[in-house]
């Protein structure tokens, strides 16, 4: 493994703040899955040699923390919040209308690699319920028609 340019002099600049290189793990990751999209054992070790910890340390925080990919997942990822609010607003109608449009079921990638689908909890939108969160923009107020079309930019 090893990171482009860019990304070794952003995880430089990470480190400088860091006197604890070790209190830099969950930063660097992150500039790890932004090039790679998940987290390989890979990754994991080299990590773990970049900063001084075992690969037991830098695999523990990365199964702990949901935002980290323990798998490869697809070039966009659409995350539907199915927490009180948007469940009473239809979540699961979104949820189930997403499954469907992209025939995959939750947990899954599109055949060609652009969407994975997941749940969320609450994405602190529950006045604009029901919303979903595709990659780092929130959709709210949905209804299936809008779904349609956000989908619709993604896998075209
Ligand atoms: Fe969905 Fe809070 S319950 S945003």
């Amino acid at each position: 493994f090893a990171l482009s340019p860019d990304r070794e002099k952003h995880v430089e600049e990470i480190l400088s703040r860091y006197p604890n290189r070790q209190a830099a793990c969950i930063p660097v990751l992150h500039v790890c899955q932004e090039q790679n999209g998940w987290i390989s054992d890979e990754v994991v070790e080299w990590v773990a040699a970049r900063l001084d910890l075992s690969a037991a340390h830098v695999k523990g925080v990365v199964t702990f923390y949901t935002l980290f990919n323990k798998e490869p997942v697809g070039k966009h990822q659409v995350w539907v919040c199915r927490t009180l609010s948007c469940a009473l607003r239809g979540a699961d109608e979104i949820l189930h209308h997403c499954e469907k449009r992209l025939g995959i079921h939750v947990g899954e990638t599109t055949k060609d690699g652009k969407v994975t689908l997941r749940t969320a909890e609450c994405l602190a939108s529950c006045g604009t319920a029901p919303m979903i969160q595709v990659d780092k923009d929130y959709y709210e107020n949905l209804t299936t028609a809008e779904v349609d079309r956000i989908l619709d930019r993604l896998i075209k």
